[in-house]
């Protein structure tokens, strides 16, 4: 949507991957996960929405049809929430579903039918950002469904980034750029390798339909939830940032180790994301599990991501004019992992690990010096 919100992928956080309905998703987590968003210098690193997922309301509306927070989740309600949110600098998002109830069972309310009281009632609480989830949707037609909350939105006069949940089933990227910011391609992720992938690879085809204010979300990330191996985390933060993909943590990061920080507060990999163009990244070539991957930059450089989906060590190789950076003397290759730079003249290539990626930045070089004609960026440490 062209209305100046989501010009780059949002970024945030939201409890689902880590807590789907359990106990422990309350005012207490969502308090202490704005808290670390300050603390460990996520919030200076971008992350900014901090969101509430499904069952956060009771199963009735009140007697004048509004929502209700549940009350042991939320004993001071969501307004309170949302203002400990905005004190410390950020955006608060929630959750509910475009039929009439949500997906998590039959208990909870959605918002079918009720669009313009409960788009009041969010933006009355202090909501800037909203997921809209297609359970129980009385097989009402999806694009009448959204675009009735996108004007229910719209009427209430705040800023709300609207975040389209149909799980790609209408493929959406087809009519909804003029309806939500952002819009899920793939059924929901799960926090293991081959769900990753195969999200990654439906995700991948639709590059031409990324823009700024319109990106394609293949779900929220699962890095840090303990089901995938660092490297596999590694692997499923560089695909998000090299396709635009909105960076939503799923993890609780209240329990994060060093290693789920390091990867998710990487300024590099994030620049790849949040690089004002708002290109997605489009697949050079895939041979037998070896993706190369190139995403165009403002600055004119390009995120090349060497990926290897197999489950061997492959050597994957591409060249600048591949990644559509022809007619340089030279170039530097900047490795956004490893945190190191090369020069070459041409083609350069890495040995990447089992389900690794090796995710680098090249950029013309103004150099007059003659560099290696290939490059071995070497063996990755997995
Ligand atoms: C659907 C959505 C998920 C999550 C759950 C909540 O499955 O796709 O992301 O919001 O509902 O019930």
């Amino acid at each position: 949507v062209d209305d100046g919100l989501a010009l780059t992928p949002p970024m945030g956080f939201n409890n689902w991957n880590s807590t789907h309905c359990r106990a422990e998703f309350d005012e207490t987590m969502v308090k202490g996960i704005a808290d670390l968003f300050v603390e460990k210098g996520l919030k200076a690193a971008g992350y900014q929405y901090v969101n509430l997922d499904d069952c956060w309301a009771l199963p009735d509306r009140d007697a004048d049809g509004k929502l209700v927070p549940d009350p042991v989740r939320f004993p001071n309600g969501i307004k309170a929430v949302a203002d400990y949110v905005h004190s410390k600098g950020l955006k608060f998002g929630i959750y509910t579903s475009a039929g009439t109830h949500t997906c998590d069972g039959l208990g909870f309310p959605g918002a079918l039918g009720h669009e313009y009281s409960d788009a009041q009632q969010f933006a009355d609480w202090g909501v800037d950002y909203l997921k809209y989830d297609n359970c129980n949707n009385q097989g009402v037609d999806a694009k009448k469904r959204y675009t009735d909350m996108r004007d229910a939105l719209r009427a209430t006069g705040r800023p709300i980034v609207y975040s389209i949940c149909e799980w790609g089933v209408n493929r959406p990227w087809e009519w909804a750029s003029d309806v939500g910011h952002l819009w899920r391609t793939t059924f929901d992720i799960n926090d293991s390798w081959g769900s990753m992938l195969s999200i990654a690879k439906q995700n991948l085809p639709l590059d031409a339909y990324a823009k700024p204010g319109n990106w394609n979300d293949p779900d929220m990330l699962e890095v840090g939830n303990g089901g995938m191996t660092d490297t596999e985390y590694r692997s499923h933060f560089s695909l998000w940032s090299i396709m635009a993909a909105p960076l939503i943590i799923g993890a609780d990061l209240r329990t994060a180790d060093r290693a789920t920080l390091d990867i998710l507060g990487n300024r590099e990999v994030i620049a790849v994301d949040q690089d004002p163009l708002g290109k997605q990244g489009k697949v050079i070539s895939s041979e037998g599990g070896r993706w190369v991957i190139a995403k165009p930059m403002a600055d004119g450089s390009r995120a090349i991501a060497l990926f290897n989906e197999t489950d061997r060590p492959q050597r994957i190789a591409t060249t600048a004019k591949a990644a559509g950076l022809p007619g340089a003397r030279a170039y530097t290759v900047r490795d956004l992992w490893q945190h190191t730079s090369r020069n070459v003249a041409d083609t350069f290539s890495a040995t990447v690990p089992a389900h690794g990626t090796v995710l680098v930045r090249l950029a013309a070089d103004a150099a007059w010096a003659s560099y290696p004609p290939a490059v071995e960026l070497g063996q990755v440490a997995s």
